[in-house]
């Protein structure tokens, strides 16, 4: 086989099989085939598409390319829940104590944030002692006893995604739906979960900018999840203003907390119980119905919580943050923003509110960069909220007092204010699921 014949079959829109998707996966990885070639076939792929089947079968080498997690030391079903990446997208931190609560382990693998999207692994490292690194049998025993528990990716899971990802990202390649299906189904796979809900984020704050997009891409990874086998479903959710109010790492983390405790915002709430409804249900804990008032229960009885208070304990973190948040580091800046109009809050660009958490030093630009675990922005105010000039807008928290300006004008420019009222848009605006 000549990679060469490939990229010509691409280019001409032909349909590649498994074994010469296989063999540029493969290839790829262990450095047989160049970039140049590995460029021209993504190009290829960009402008010609992918049908269901090639891009199911490129996600299982993708998958295949590495070490791939054995979940079977856990009993029960294992079901994980990924976020395609929003801002203020704290939900992974209250869905899985949830699940746990409800008698459903979750072996969770997690990434860092970068731009103005934000990681659950940073989140987590702003409680004191928390250790996102643990040695597999340490991972499988807290998974046992707690239920629940959350490490980083390990070095060699899905290789393949890190080395295309990383070309992707400077061959203008990024934006392909198989690409980006394939991109995050391998990651899931090869982490062994039985069961994916995924949430898949539509708006301004999101990868995809509209639901239409959100959808295909999410009725991508569904088919892809049935054709491995794992049962998968999708919901399509609203990022057209962040998540709750709480925006950088130790800020979500009280956010989570205090939706633990049943005191959270309720959008962030709201999304938390329908995730984990649909985590349990394809645990097999009932109907759907069911399943939204187990969760719910979860929240009201206080069970999530204690499950969270263990996973915390378990991995080393101090877990008196629950109940004192001045545990957690305190920025040194704390900087109100007022509105310079009056108006109804007609929508948000979520992606420049990230982006002002990003300044303040909660994300980083560049992978290499470190993060301030205090920094972020508390907002007062949401998309149809009424707000008179001179009103609080937001709070602003960092250690960087250069870093103000910048990041007020982007918040101030994220926030738009319009004399219509807006008309509410759904949280929720559907759920994908195999045929
Ligand atoms: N997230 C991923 O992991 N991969 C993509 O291609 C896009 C978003």
């Amino acid at each position: 086989m000549r990679m060469v014949d490939i990229i010509e079959k691409k280019k001409l829109g032909q349909t590649l099989d498994k074994e010469e998707l296989r063999f540029f996966v493969d290839g790829y990885t262990a450095g047989t085939i160049p970039d140049y070639q590995a460029s021209a076939l993504l190009m290829a792929i960009r402008l010609m598409g992918m049908d269901s089947a090639e891009t199911a079968a490129l996600t299982m080498a993708m998958a295949q390319s590495g070490e791939q997690s054995d979940l079977s030391a856990i009993p029960g079903i294992k079901v994980d829940k990924h976020s395609t990446g929003g801002v203020g997208d704290k939900t992974t931190l209250v869905v899985g104590p949830m699940a746990a609560a409800c008698g459903v382990p979750v072996a969770k693998m997690s990434g860092r944030g970068l731009g103005h999207t934000g990681g659950t692994l940073d989140k987590l490292e702003s409680i004191p002692g928390f250790q996102i690194s643990l040695p597999k049998e340490r991972f499988f025993d807290i998974v046992n006893t707690v239920g629940f528990s959350l490490i980083g990716q390990t070095g060699n899971l899905a290789p393949a995604d890190k080395k295309l990802y990383a070309l992707r990202d400077v061959t203008a390649t990024v934006d392909s739906l198989p690409l980006i299906a394939s991109s995050i189904m391998s990651k899931k796979l090869a982490s062994g979960a039985d069961a994916i809900v995924l949430d898949v984020k539509a708006g301004s704050g999101a990868f995809m900018k509209t639901v239409e997009d959100a959808y295909r891409l999410a009725e991508e990874m569904v088919a892809i999840g049935r054709h491995a086998g794992r049962n998968t479903v999708a919901l399509v959710t609203n990022m057209d203003q962040p998540l709750g109010r709480a925006v950088g790492n130790s800020l979500e983390v009280i956010e989570a907390i205090d939706t633990l405790k049943g005191e959270g915002p309720s959008d962030s709430t709201d999304l938390c119980i329908e995730l984990a409804a649909n985590m349990l249900f394809l645990a097999g804990k009932g109907s759907m119905d069911s399943c939204r008032t187990q969760a719910a229960a979860s929240l009201g009885n206080g069970s999530a919580l204690q499950k969270f208070r263990e996973m915390i304990a378990a991995q080393g973190g101090d877990p008196a943050v629950i109940d004192d948040y001045g545990v957690f580091p305190q920025a040194s800046v704390v900087q109100p923003v007022y509105a310079r109009d009056r108006g109804y809050v007609s929508r948000m660009e979520t992606q420049l509110c990230g982006t002002a958490a990003m300044v303040l030093g909660a994300g980083r630009a560049t992978k290499e960069e470190t993060i301030d675990h205090s920094a972020g922005i508390l907002l007062a105010v949401k998309t149809g909220d009424y707000v008179e000039q001179g009103q609080l807008l937001a709070t602003l928290y960092t250690n960087k007092q250069a870093a103000l300006s910048e990041a007020e004008d982007l918040l101030q420019k994220s926030i738009v204010l319009s004399r219509i009222k807006p008309q509410v848009q759904p949280l929720v605006y559907g759920r994908v699921e195999a045929e």
